[in-house]
């Protein structure tokens, strides 16, 4: 749910309910996170993943957090794509590795989402260009929060450097910057670490690979909290005693990708931080509704 529409229903509700019964306000901080609505390559349920309607849609939607995979081009530029080939998404075949920035630009992102969902076809998502991280920052990093994923960063040397470069340069991190305002995952612990060495005091996300049920030793969870401050997993492998040891050891939570109110209902009772979905408008009516419930049943 959008912080400023949270904060929007919150008013309604204390003025709706009994002098005396105000909410409680939500913590913006990092270890206090909470019904956290992450808009999943955007809102890439209803919009062509990782395009600029679909971040749209994702904050119109009210996702706290657009989710973003970097993949790198030949020539170094940080582009927002979540597999290393552009085959899937482009109806082109090709590793982005080996291709120029010029070449991704050349490129149709939006037409094979007409194509696989014709009910969601729209003229406009024809034709649309994967954009590189700048653009998105340009676009994007002063009104959204930013769920930043370094993918596949063993085929892409520097990446973690490129991408510290650029956050800085947008005053994203850094001093006077908001410790929320980026996070950033992966599932390469290599990758995260190498983060961490050049600056500790951005949030870190360790994804992880669970045949379901999940479960975690002590001595994993301190090794992921040298430089972690919480983990994603697949939804269909979260479980009550899981989530319960990850959040008694003072690690967040996320799990990915939930589509399902019951599904988002239910991790959210287990004691999820938040969670990744495709279409943050259902994510965000669970999170309304349950904010209602409690404030009538306070
Ligand atoms: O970041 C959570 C989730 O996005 C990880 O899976 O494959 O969708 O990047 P994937
Ligand atoms: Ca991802």
């Amino acid at each position: 749910m959008g912080r400023i529409n949270r904060w929007l229903g919150m008013i309604a509700l204390v003025i709706y309910l009994p002098w005396g019964q105000s909410p409680q306000a939500a913590s913006p901080s990092i270890t206090e996170m909470k019904d956290i609505n992450i808009s999943h390559r955007g809102a890439s349920g209803h919009a062509p993943e990782h395009t600029f309607p679909s971040y749209e849609l994702g904050m119109a939607l009210n996702g706290d957090y657009i989710e973003i995979d970097l993949q790198m081009t030949r020539d170094g530029e940080l582009i927002a794509l979540h597999d290393e080939t552009i085959d899937r998404t482009t109806g082109k075949k090709g590793l982005v590795k080996d291709l120029t920035l010029e070449e991704i630009k050349r490129l149709d992102a939006g037409s094979w989402f007409n194509e696989a969902f014709p009910d969601k076809a729209k003229t406009e998502f024809k034709g649309l260009q994967i954009p590189t991280l700048r653009e998105v920052l340009d676009q994007f990093g002063s009104d959204s929060k930013l769920f930043i994923e370094t993918k596949s960063p063993d085929v892409y040397p520097g990446m973690e450097d490129k991408l510290l470069d650029v956050l800085n340069e947008y005053q994203l991190i850094g001093a006077g910057s908001e410790a929320d305002n980026v996070i950033i995952q992966s599932f390469s612990a290599e990758s995260l670490r190498k983060i961490h060495a050049m600056n500790e005091s951005i949030p870190l996300i360790q994804l992880l690979s669970y045949y379901a049920p999940a479960t975690i030793t002590d001595s994993e969870i301190k090794k992921l909290k040298e430089y972690a401050v919480g983990v994603g997993l697949h939804f269909t492998a979260a479980n009550p005693a899981y989530i319960k040891r990850i959040s008694d050891s003072g690690l967040l939570i996320f799990p990915y990708t939930v589509n399902e109110k019951e599904d988002m209902e239910m991790l959210l009772d287990w004691g999820v931080n938040g969670m990744f979905t495709n279409y943050p408008d259902r994510l965000d009516e669970v999170i309304r509704g349950r904010i209602e419930k409690r404030m009538i049943h306070s």
